[in-house]
C-alpha cells in the first residue's frame, strides 16, 4: 500500500486491497468470495448494461478517538438496497447479506480507514445489476451484488465551507412517479449534463425542482436540502427525491435541539424567507449553501453573508460527525463497531 495523504484526500475512488462479491443464480444468492480483482467480467448482453438494472448504495466507516471503527445505520442503507433491487426488478439482498458483505469490505481493507481527526472517512459502495444475459426487455435472472471502498475526503471541495449552487431548469433528475426515490444510476446518469455545465460555471451542485410544475425544490443534486427558518428545520416532502438517511438523523437532531421539524412542499419563492439552506448526504455530511442562483429567471438568493456556515447548519453538523466518529453519545443506537 502507498502511502496516502490523509488529509487532503479527495472524494473519490482509490484502490484498496479486496472487494467482496455474491452472485444471484438459479434463484439463489451465493456464498460472498473475497476478490482482489478490481474488474468484473460481465456477459454484453447484460441487462445492468442494457436496460439499467442497476442500484448502488453510500455509507461510511469512521475511525474513531478509541480506535474503535464505527458504521453508521447500515440497516438503513440495506433496507433502500432493497427498496431499489424492488423498485426496477431487481432480486434482493437480504439484510445478513448486506451485512456480512460491508462488514467483510471494511475488515478487509482495514488499513485504509482514514485515521481520527483526518477529516476522511471509509466510503463503502454496495453495487448490484443484473448480469443475467437479456435482448427483450425484461428483468435478468442473474444479478452481481458486489462491495467495494475507498477512503475518501469531502464531497465538495468546499468541505464544510458554503458553497455556490444553480437552479436547474432546463434539466430534472426523475420523473414524478419515476425512479428518483431509488438509487438507480439512470438518475445519476439525467444529472450529468446540468451538473457538468453548473460545475463550467462556478457552481458545486445543482438544484432540482419538481419536474411536474418547476414551483416546488426537489434535492440538491446527490444531497437532500434542508432550509432553517426561525425554530424550524424544513425539508422538502417529495416522491422523486432519494430519501436520505443523513437527513432522517438530521431531523431527528434537529428535534433533539428543540426545532420545529416540517417535512412539507418548499415553493422556490420560500428561499428568501429562510435564514440558513444547506445540502446533505453521506458524501456530502452538510454542506452549507450561500448562494442559490436560478439564472434564467434572474433571481438569486444570499446566506452566509459573514462566509460561513450558519448556527444551527453548524450545530447539527457537529451533533452528527460527533455521533458518527463516536465522540458523543450515539444515544439513538445509529452507530455499529466493526471488530476488526
Ligand atoms: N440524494 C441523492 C440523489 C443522493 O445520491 C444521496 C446520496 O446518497 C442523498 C440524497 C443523500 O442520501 P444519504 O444521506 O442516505 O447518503
Ligand atoms: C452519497 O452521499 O453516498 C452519494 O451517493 C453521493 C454520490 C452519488 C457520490
Amino acid at each position: 500500500m502507498d502511502h496516502i495523504e490523509w488529509g487532503s484526500l479527495p472524494f473519490g475512488y482509490q484502490k484498496t486491497d479486496y472487494n467482496v462479491r455474491s452472485y444471484f443464480r438459479e434463484g439463489e444468492w451465493g456464498k460472498l468470495e473475497i476478490s482482489s480483482s478490481e474488474f468484473v467480467s460481465v456477459h454484453m448482453a447484460a441487462t445492468g448494461l442494457h436496460y439499467g438494472q442497476q442500484a448502488f448504495e453510500g455509507l461510511k466507516a469512521y475511525m474513531g478517538k478509541d480506535g474503535k471503527v464505527r458504521l453508521f445505520r447500515w440497516e438503513e442503507n440495506a433496507k433502500r438496497m432493497q427498496d431499489s433491487a424492488n423498485g426496477i426488478m431487481m432480486a434482493v439482498p437480504p439484510s445478513e447479506l448486506f451485512k456480512e458483505a460491508v462488514f467483510n469490505a471494511v475488515r478487509l481493507n482495514k488499513d485504509y480507514i482514514p485515521p481520527y481527526g483526518t477529516g476522511a472517512s471509509l466510503y463503502i459502495r454496495p453495487l448490484l445489476f443484473g448480469s443475467g444475459a437479456r435482448v427483450g426487455v425484461k428483468p435478468a435472472d442473474e444479478y452481481l451484488f458486489l462491495v467495494f471502498v475507498s477512503p475518501v475526503g469531502p464531497y465538495f471541495k468546499e468541505g464544510f465551507n458554503p458553497v455556490s449552487i444553480m437552479v436547474s431548469r432546463e434539466y430534472d433528475r426523475a420523473a414524478p412517479k419515476g425512479t428518483g426515490k431509488y438509487k438507480v444510476g439512470g438518475n445519476y446518469a439525467a444529472s450529468l449534463k446540468i451538473g457538468e455545465i453548473a460545475h463550467h460555471e462556478g457552481f458545486a451542485s445543482v438544484l432540482f425542482l419538481d419536474a411536474n410544475e418547476k414551483k416546488y425544490i426537489d434535492e440538491a443534486g446527490p444531497a437532500n436540502f434542508f432550509a432553517i427558518k426561525g425554530n424550524s428545520y424544513i425539508t422538502p416532502l417529495s416522491e422523486s427525491i432519494l430519501p436520505s438517511i443523513t437527513n432522517k438523523s438530521l431531523m431527528t437532531l434537529a428535534e433533539d435541539m428543540g426545532l420545529k421539524v416540517e417535512r412539507r412542499k418548499i415553493a422556490i419563492e420560500e428561499l428568501s424567507e429562510f435564514d440558513e439552506v444547506g445540502a446533505c448526504g453521506t458524501a456530502a455530511v452538510i454542506s452549507p449553501i450561500r448562494r442559490i442562483a436560478d439564472v434564467e429567471n434572474g433571481t438569486e438568493w444570499n446566506y452566509c453573508l459573514d462566509g460561513k456556515a450558519g448556527e444551527k447548519s453548524s450545530q447539527l453538523y457537529h451533533r452528527l460527525i460527533d455521533i458518527q466518529y463516536g465522540d458523543a453519545e450515539d444515544k439513538f443506537g445509529w452507530t455499529t463497531v466493526v471488530d476488526l
